[in-house]
């Protein structure tokens, strides 16, 4: 990863980044003596133990012992990585990084930067109108309806986007944007008949979503008056800021709390999270009405060991917090759930019951598996085999990808009570979910390791095209291919990396990317590159090789699902849901074979 940085520019941007001067912009320091000292930020403490040393530009704390120089400061403070503590550096700096010299970089930095510049200038016009304005009553009064004070207000910028077709085009002209990069920006909109431009949001209460630096990227706004039509609310469209899956909403407010807590508190919404900090409760974040992506996992695992989901209590709510489940493992987080009686949500349970409540029931918040024990224990009931079968195949399937042998036995134990059969029964069941075969006998040598399957040609293939191609297809590519089509795993994740590169707009080509890939994975990408067949049509192929996948994948559930039905200890409900998957993905199927 350091290799991508000069060790002259690494010198350069140390010179220009005083380490006192740097750690004095984060808290306090006193004088004392040639040092500085503060209260040590990465432990609790009542005396400062923490002391920076200008002369040698370095920080050590005599309670925890961390220390380093200036980067390794910024790393721990932030919670980033090396290369991102050196490029916030440099940006204080004023110094370019030489991966940030090709023409293409700079071109999409400018239109970040631009945007970011439109997205503070307005989110400021929306709150400045939102405290002042006459036509802002409405959505003032409405503020107060729900019990969001000033304080909150200020904290995360609300706004009010006047009801006015025009306001944001004309403010955008005003200050001399450029429209089309307005409309980028997903702040204006163009039909494509050439009527006029318009803006997004209108005559709603806006909340601006940040990034974890806390600068504007988006908005999300809600309506006012029930009646209107249309959405509850309107969100920023992907943009090159903005991407849903990956933002967490209110992190860039709450993530000193949650390295704090060790825990993150998750809500669905803008107004839930809202409510928890006014209720005193910090360590929250809002993936904003769904489910929590992988990407969001792993940003959150900087933060916190453990999430605590806390979603609304109807259906969607709940099926949300099991969605969420897969990504969350996957980081490495324990996870728990808490729940708000029907029919509230965090917010009105708070506003209802009170903060003393809340903290009550986030206290006791129990494991995330207790909780799918009972709610599928009251799904499929207990008082039949099939029920009972049901249950232990679920939590089977749910104890695999926590993959804990120690959380696995306590579940045993507690899923034979629930469902009174014997511990070593259910121990047995979740065996077989844990490999998909029965429960082994004693393994008398240990087992080979199994080699690796080879990607499929079409794998291959799409690796190839894909780093062949430029970052626009790659980014329509997106759009189109969904990383479970592709069944290898490191497939997946050559792919993936470059898609990511793609939307964040920091693609720094192969080398790059294979510095940072573990051994296996760079050696699929060079292989892949390295064949020599030419590319005709490349953008043409990856077309017909993403809709390939897309068949391939679909085949392989319809025959899933055949398989499935087949069985004999089916419930009516699970026939039924079967049938209906069954039916949807077929006629999906038909609907792309005719587009086709
Ligand atoms: N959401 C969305 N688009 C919608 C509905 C919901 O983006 N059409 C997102 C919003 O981020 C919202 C979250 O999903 O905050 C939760 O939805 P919901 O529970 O319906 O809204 P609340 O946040 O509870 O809003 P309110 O209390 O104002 O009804
Ligand atoms: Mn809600």
């Amino acid at each position: 990863m350091a290799g991508l940085i000069a060790q002259s520019t690494l010198d350069q941007i140390r010179t220009a980044s005083d380490i006192v001067e740097v750690i004095g912009g984060c808290f306090p320091l006193k004088r004392a003596g040639a040092n500085f000292t503060a209260l040590c930020p990465f432990h609790k403490e009542k005396t400062p133990s923490f002391s920076v040393n200008p002369t040698k530009q370095i920080f050590y704390c005599f309670g925890c012992h961390q220390g380093g120089d200036v980067f390794k400061f910024l790393q721990q403070y932030e919670n980033i990585n090396f290369l991102d503590a050196v490029k916030r550096l440099a940006d204080r700096a004023g110094i370019v990084l030489e991966f940030e010299q090709s023409p293409e970089y700079e071109k999409r930095r400018a239109v970040k930067d631009a945007l970011l510049e439109m997205h503070s200038g307005i989110a400021h016009r929306w709150h400045t109108a939102l405290l002042n304005d006459a036509v802002a009553e409405p959505a003032r009064d409405y503020l107060k309806r729900r019990g969001v004070t000033e304080e909150a207000v200020k904290l995360f910028q609300l706004g009010y986007a006047p009801d006015d077709w025009a306001d944001t085009v004309n403010w955008a002209r005003g200050r001399k944007y450029d429209l089309n990069l307005a409309e980028q920006g997903g702040l204006v909109i163009s039909k494509e008949d050439g009527g006029r431009p318009y803006g997004r949001f209108r005559g709603r209460l806006m909340f601006p979503i940040c990034d974890e630096q806390g600068r504007v990227i988006g908005f999300s706004g809600r309506v006012l008056d029930p009646e209107t039509k249309g959405a509850k609310y309107v969100n920023s469209p992907e943009t090159p800021l903005f991407q849903k899956g990956r933002v967490i909403y209110g992190l860039d407010k709450s993530r000193r709390a949650m390295l704090d807590e060790k825990s993150a508190l998750i809500c669905e919404g803008q107004l839930d999270l809202i409510a928890c900090h006014m209720a005193g409760i910090r360590h929250v974040a809002a993936p904003q009405g769904t489910a929590l992506t992988s990407d969001q996992a792993r940003v959150l695992k900087r933060y916190a060991d453990e999430v605590v989901l806390c979603f609304d209590s109807d259906t969607a709510g709940q099926a949300a917090a099991v969605r969420s489940l897969d990504a969350l493992l996957e980081a490495g987080l324990a996870v728990r759930v808490m729940t708000v009686p029907a029919p509230h949500d965090p917010d009105s349970f708070i506003q209802e019951q009170g903060a003393d409540a809340f903290r009550k029931r986030l206290t006791g918040a129990e494991s995330f598996f207790d909780f799918h024990l009972r709610r599928l224990c009251e799904t499929h009931g207990t008082d039949t085999d099939a029920g009972r079968r049901a249950v232990l195949r679920e939590m089977g399937e749910a104890l695999r990808k926590a993959d804990d042998a120690v959380l696995a036995d306590r579940c045993a134990q507690q899923t034979a009570l629930a469902l009174r059969v014997s511990a070593e029964a259910v121990r047995t069941e979740f065996a077989k979910a844990a490999t998909g075969k029965p429960a082994p006998v004693e393994p008398a040598t240990p087992a080979p390791v199994a080699p690796v399957a080879k990607p499929t040609p079409l794998e291959y293939w799409l690796v190839r095209l894909l780093f062949l191609a430029e970052d626009e297809q790659v980014k329509a590519l997106a759009t189109e291919l969904e990383l479970e089509w592709i069944g290898h795993s490191l497939v997946r994740e050559v792919v993936g990396r470059r898609m990511e590169a793609a939307a964040q707009g920091d693609w720094r080509g192969v080398p790059a990317l294979l510095s940072e890939l573990d051994e296996a994975a760079a050696q699929l990408l060079t292989r892949a590159m390295a064949a020599r067949q030419d590319v005709p049509a490349p953008s043409t192929q990856l077309a017909d090789l993403v809709n390939r996948l897309r068949d391939q994948f679909q085949e392989k559930q319809l025959a899933h699902l055949t398989r499935e039905l087949a069985r004999t200890d089916l419930t009516d409900e699970e026939e039924e849901r079967l049938l209906r998957e069954h039916e949807s993905l077929r006629r999906r199927r038909m609907e792309a074979a005719n587009a086709a």
